[in-house]
């Protein structure tokens, strides 16, 4: 879809042809004379608009109006979260009519963060899957035009958040894919599309190099599937290379059967989606290689499918990870942090300013914070404070949970070092301190984007998050490497 920022104030809007001119409407202002200021008012004084956010009005070829639908959308106090929700009540209302062109027409002043929230909404509320059909309807919106006062002081915001939508449909495609048009190969074939941008490189290890490797408790989980593995590494170098990078580490199950620890038939299917944390990676990919931002990011991913088979590993294995660490699976559908804790260790050798995970990794996530916010884990105060103020500006959203040390008691066992799962109790934080044993060495934080990263039920459907908090915490790092945050830990050699 086609984003266009222009300047544009009542009185233009009323003859912009457009087959919906959708005019967000604040509580106050917007006095004048013309016909676009005389509907608003008269709306107001007959209370029909109200000022709720989400609550709208609408016209079929109004008088005066060259737009052929004219939506009135009222945003309250004109913040970002109000525009979201307007912008993605009127864009639904509209799809019935199929609308070619839209006009998404700031009433009140506009700022960085209400044109992000308009952008992504707008593409959020038209997406429509189309890959594994025989006969797809396409999107039918091609272009949709944000008319604001000033445009100029808003252009990187939204040059920004264009690209940041290019990323989160990047990310919603992989992840809505099934199993069998979504395999590890594949995976890492659309990584490797992404090398194409300037600045961005591609790597893909396949079994035998991550077997030299020792990548032991990864190899453990691929064992019971016929499609190979694939270990991804992606570069985007925008700063000079002795700055230390970001790195993200993304779960790529691309099916999660849970193995011998069969799941349940009902919404097995959903199981696809346990890869959307490296899609998430391959999202915010595509973003940096469009942004072209000064910073360093690395990509991690471990793909590989969790299959019942005559080689799958067993309830009670042990496996050696590539740390040295043996590992007792006693469930073998805990399998996203065996994947993982060999990518984190894989992780030294970039000598980070800090790793990020990002996982669909505990059904007890979703018991805990729903669909609303991701889990946030982290050993570092300054790098969770990082995430968590990148999430509230771009309403992609998480909550920190707690690491405590006693909570690693249940992962006790004779029989290795550790073993994969502890009881029920705290799931999604047992989880967290298994992984923390293979991220000594950085400043680490963990996302748990089980609730969030897809929708269940009659929307059922890959979200594209974290993409906006990922992407709007790495392009807050810009012109911070000199002074990294100060509790960072950094590995200078790598090991
Ligand atoms: N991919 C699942 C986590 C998951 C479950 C995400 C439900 C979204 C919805 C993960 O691999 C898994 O199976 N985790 C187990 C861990 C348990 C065996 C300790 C879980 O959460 O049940
Ligand atoms: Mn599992
Ligand atoms: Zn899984």
């Amino acid at each position: 879809m086609d984003f266009q920022l222009k300047p544009l104030g009542l009185v233009q809007a009323a003859t912009e042809k457009a087959d919906a001119l959708v005019v967000l409407v604040p509580a106050a202002g917007t006095d004048g004379k013309d016909r676009l200021a005389s509907l608003i008012a008269a709306a107001r004084k007959s209370g029909d608009l109200g000022d709720k956010p989400g609550k709208q009005l609408a016209a079929y070829r109004p008088e005066g109006i060259a737009a052929t639908r004219l939506v009135l959308a009222a945003v309250g106090q004109g913040d970002a979260a109000a525009v979201r929700s307007a912008v993605l009540a009127a864009v639904q209302a509209l799809k019935a009519a199929a609308p070619k062109r839209i006009v998404v027409l700031f009433a009140g002043t506009a700022d960085a963060a209400a044109i992000a929230a308009a952008v992504s909404a707008a593409a959020d509320a038209s997406y429509v899957y189309t890959t594994t059909k025989s006969k797809p309807e396409p999107r039918s919106l091609r272009q949709c035009v944000i008319g604001v006062d000033k445009p100029a002081p808003l252009k990187t915001a939204f040059d920004t958040a264009v690209a940041m939508v290019h990323g989160v449909e990047f990310a919603k495609e992989w992840g809505n894919r099934p199993g069998n048009h979504c395999t590890p190969s594949q995976l890492a074939e659309a990584a490797r599309s992404l090398a194409k941008a300037p600045r961005l490189k591609c790597e893909v290890l396949g079994p035998k190099e991550v077997a030299a490797l020792g990548m032991g408790a990864f190899m453990a989980v691929a064992q019971g599937s016929a499609e190979p593995l694939r270990f991804v590494v992606l570069r985007y170098q925008g700063a000079p290379k002795g700055v230390a990078p970001q790195v993200l580490v993304g779960k790529g199950i691309t099916f999660d059967t849970g193995g011998v620890s069969l799941k349940p038939a009902a919404e097995m299917d959903e199981m696809k989606f346990d890869m959307c944390g490296a899609a998430s990676v391959l999202g915010v990919f595509r973003a940096l290689g469009e942004l072209q931002p000064a910073i360093n990011v690395i990509g991690l991913i471990p793909a590989c499918e969790n299959m019942n088979d005559g080689r799958a590993i067993k309830p009670g294995d042990v496996v050696t990870s590539m740390s040295g660490q043996t590992i007792e699976i006693l469930n073998t559908d805990a399998e996203g942090r065996l994947i993982l804790c060999d990518a984190l260790d894989y992780a030294k050798r970039f000598a980070p300013e800090a790793v990020i995970d990002i996982a669909t990794l505990t059904g007890a996530c979703v018991i805990a914070l729903g669909g609303v916010r991701s889990g946030l884990f982290s050993t570092d105060d300054a790098l969770a404070e990082a995430l968590h103020s990148a999430g509230e500006a771009s309403q992609d959203r998480c909550w920190r949970l707690p690491l405590d040390d006693e909570y690693a008691e249940g992962l006790k066992t004779q029989f290795a070092d550790v073993a994969n799962v502890a009881g029920r109790a705290g799931g999604a934080i047992t989880a967290a301190k298994f992984l923390q044993r293979f991220t000594s060495d950085f400043a680490w934080a963990h996302l748990d984007i089980a609730g969030t990263a897809w929708k269940s039920g009659a929307a059922k459907g890959s979200t594209g998050r974290p993409v906006p908090l990922l992407l709007t915490y790495l392009l807050g790092r810009q012109g911070t490497a000199a002074s990294p945050a100060p509790s960072a830990k950094r590995v200078r050699k790598p090991s």
